[in-house]
């Protein structure tokens, strides 16, 4: 089955269901998996080689409208210490970044009210005039389709939306009712219209997902071809309703991203900052899984422990801005290479 994936990329649920079993007897570590994180690498080869794209990672707001029950910036977490960046404060993380060779910012932030459309416009005009050579990618959740159109139109380049699990009623038991899955879709298809290189992904070992659930995303994502897909494990946080759950397996994970890959051979696909933080070396072993993308945090250093989506969460070493050289040569260690050019996607 992987040698035929190898060949011919499409989905066919028989064969994902039983390649995961097979997968599933070996713990997800072992001859099998090996080889399909090899055969992950192969047909990753042609498009990317050993080049990764780095992104830098501006988390600009940790207040939000939304109350997902796994999120450890919902509105009902009374505990989280809030705070949004300036203008100023995020086009300084920009120069520090563009600095350090990275061509793409990614402002990610919850669902913040006080973010306006124009608010926004504002911010991503601002980028663009400093850094007309680097893209800007928006994560700031569902907005109108107006919305989303002016920020295309201010020249935002990229969109990240996950859709957190393809399942409508798994949906429901991450999410309050006031969330719905119609609507999470619906935004989807709409910024992909518009013209935005987007994003999509879901977190592995989320609470009440199903193996089922799991091969429902993979034929979501190869229908929808997402031109980037943002996939980690979850993780618990203290503060939120799914505090006692179980975190997702790194070694799942992995086969997850493999199998991404081999369906979707040019995906840009990072190796996430979750899996990195479960797992000592987890950015290497997501990039022999098959991912092309890191996403060093950029953040200003005294706010990057309030965005704290889940515990534990990596602040060093590779995931900020100190630690870029040092991430640089851990790649180059490891037979990859940095490269500081925008990486837009190649569909
Ligand atoms: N564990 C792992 N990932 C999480 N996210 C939110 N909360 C958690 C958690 N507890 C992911 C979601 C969201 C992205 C920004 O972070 O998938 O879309």
């Amino acid at each position: 089955i992987i040698d035929e994936l190898v060949v011919n990329p499409s989905f066919n649920e028989g064969d994902i269901q039983s390649i995961l079993e097979d997968l599933r007897n070996e713990n997800y570590t072992g001859p099998l998996s090996e080889y399909l994180f090899a055969a992950a690498r192969f047909v990753r080869e042609p498009h990317y080689g050993h080049k990764v794209f780095l992104r830098g990672l501006i988390e600009f707001t940790n207040y939000c409208k939304n109350d997902c029950y796994y999120c450890g910036i919902r509105r009902s977490n009374s505990k989280a210490t809030r705070y949004r960046l300036s203008l100023e404060d995020i086009l300084l993380c920009c120069k520090i970044g563009y600095n350090n060779g990275l061509r793409t910012f990614v402002l990610q932030g919850g669902e913040d009210m006080y973010f306006t459309t124009s608010r926004v416009v504002d911010i991503v005009s601002a980028i663009k005039k400093n850094y007309p050579d680097c893209a800007i990618t928006l994560s700031i959740g569902e907005k109108d389709l107006a919305d989303y159109k002016a920020y295309f139109k201010a020249g935002a380049d990229r969109f990240l939306l996950r859709h957190e699990t393809a399942d409508y009623s798994h949906y429901a038991k991450l999410h309050p009712a006031e969330m719905n899955f119609a609507h999470r879709m619906q935004c989807l298809q709409e910024l992909k219209d518009i013209g935005f290189q987007v994003g999509a992904g879901m977190m592995i070992g989320s609470p009440y997902q199903t193996m089922n659930n799991l091969i429902t995303d993979l034929k979501f994502l190869s229908n929808f071809k997402p031109h980037m897909i943002g996939m980690g494990p979850f993780i618990p946080h203290n503060q939120t309703p799914f505090k006692d759950r179980l975190a997702g397996s790194v070694p799942l994970t992995l086969v997850i991203l493999s199998l991404v890959r081999l369906l979707l051979p040019k995906v840009l696909l990072p190796a996430t900052t979750a899996l990195a933080t479960l797992s000592e070396n987890g950015t290497i072993k997501g990039l022999e899984a098959g991912a092309n993308v890191i996403m060093p945090n950029i953040s200003p250093i005294d706010i990057r422990n309030l965005y704290t989506l889940y515990n534990n969460k990596k602040i060093t070493g590779g995931e900020s801005l100190e630690g870029i050289n040092k991430l640089k040569d851990m790649l180059n260690a490891h037979g990859y290479q940095a490269v500081a050019t925008r990486g837009d996607s190649l569909i």
